[in-house]
């Protein structure tokens, strides 16, 4: 176990009926002019938009509007966000939506401040130095954008889907009803899940450090969750307790806890899965069901006992690494997920053009150990 200073200033407000909370704890901010960012259908189709402004109205906050966001959200979008806050003088950010509405706002709340450009703060050229506060609604169990100071946009103009982490991007607040997700598809609910597991897989598998047993047993647990759960949403969509273990495993799986104590950790998986969304559009949850699977059985020569770890703590196997890869493939498969490029209909013609853009992400992330030619063969597995 390594040395760790663990913070997350995020407060979470978690259960059924508390939505109308986003309006007193945006308030209490300080924060009188909200720029409220959604995306393309859900929330004015379930009546949330509604209950969110009247929440607001009742508190005191005048919303400026901002839905749209696509999943994969988009750098053009965050610029006409900062645009639309500066013009109209919101002093805070209501993010009410999944993992792509939330970054929408954190990006737009670093953005509004900032002298250059927003896409600095993702190609590291800049730093954040100060953002809006931001309060979110969740409505999707998948990223830990609600509990995390991580955003991920894409910029379609040299498809480069990266990231930036910055305390200050943490929400002020999050609100988490698993009742806002009885609506989620199937596919997205398996796509949630697979981001989770993925989440934590990425500490799992890249932690160096052999004697944190807190950590490893929480990371399993999470795993174990994440798939209990997720069969459960997918057999009733409005099993309120799976939706609740679902929502719950998923902010816990990215706020901080499970990688606290064990060192230096890296991101491979989603390195490779953040090309597959920038260049083909794919559903992130998607695009990491292919590539964990792949990425787990390159590395199975390096981390063979981690690897029967996992199995045997999931699934309850003997030492057996090889069936573990093969046993976790065929559940995310059973549960909807893709598990390979041709399902995602890309064509394996294209790897070398989507391992040169993970390459780019993997200089940025410090990947060095990762060669243009061993991405490739990762998405030479994704078979
Ligand atoms: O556009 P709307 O109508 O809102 O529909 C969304 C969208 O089509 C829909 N949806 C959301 N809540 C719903 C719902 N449909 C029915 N009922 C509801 N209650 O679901 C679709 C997907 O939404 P999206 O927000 O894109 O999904 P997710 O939460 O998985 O977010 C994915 C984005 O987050 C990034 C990903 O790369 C991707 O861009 N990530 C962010 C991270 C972070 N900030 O920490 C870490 C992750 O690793 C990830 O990279
Ligand atoms: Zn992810």
């Amino acid at each position: 176990m390594q040395n760790f200073i663990f913070h997350n200033p995020t407060k979470i407000i978690f259960g059924r009926g508390t939505v109308p909370q986003i309006g007193p704890e945006t308030a209490a901010l300080g924060c009188r002019r909200a720029l409220l960012i959604y995306g393309r259908e859900n929330v004015k189709k379930s009546g949330l938009h509604g209950q969110v402004t009247a929440a607001l109205a009742q508190a005191g906050v005048a919303v400026i509007e901002h839905g749209g966001v696509s999943s994969n959200p988009l750098l053009s979008h965050v610029r006409e966000g900062i645009a639309k806050a500066r013009a109209q003088q919101a002093d805070v950010i209501v993010a009410v939506g999944g993992g792509s509405v939330i970054d929408t706002a954190k990006a737009v709340a670093a953005g509004v401040p900032a002298d250059g450009d927003v896409w600095d703060f993702f190609t590291y050229k800049q730093e954040v130095k100060a953002a809006l506060p931001i309060t979110a609604v969740l409505t999707l169990a998948a990223t830990g954008s609600e509990m995390n100071a991580g955003t991920v946009i894409t910029n379609e103009a040299t498809q480069e889907k990266f990231a930036c982490t910055h305390r200050l991007l943490y929400p002020k607040t999050s609100i988490l009803d698993p009742e806002l997700t009885f609506t989620v598809p199937p596919d997205y609910t398996a796509y949630g899940a697979a981001d989770a597991i993925a989440h934590v897989l990425e500490f799992y598998m890249t932690t160096t450090d052999e004697d944190a047993p807190v950590q490893m047993d929480f990371m399993e647990g999470l795993i174990r969750n994440a798939m209990r759960s997720c069969e459960r949403c997918l057999a009733d969509p409005r099993d309120y307790g799976g939706r609740a273990a679902l929502m719950w495993t998923a902010t816990l799986a990215l706020n901080g806890l499970t990688g606290a104590g064990l060192g230096r950790t890296a991101f491979p998986m989603h390195m490779i899965e953040h090309s597959l969304s920038a260049l083909y559009n794919v559903p992130h949850g998607a695009g990491l069901a292919v590539v964990v699977p792949a990425w787990l059985r390159w590395r199975l020569p390096q981390s063979e006992a981690r690897i029967a770890r996992l199995g045997q703590e999931i699934f309850g196997l003997a030492a057996d690494a090889e069936q573990t890869v093969l046993r976790l493939r065929g559940w995310l498969s059973s549960v909807g997920c893709p598990v390979t490029l041709a399902e995602l209909k890309i064509p394996e013609a294209d790897i070398p053009r989507i391992a040169a853009n993970a390459h780019a992400l993997a200089r940025i992330w410090r990947l060095d150990n990762y060669s243009q030619a061993d991405i490739e063969a990762v998405l030479r597995l994704c078979r």
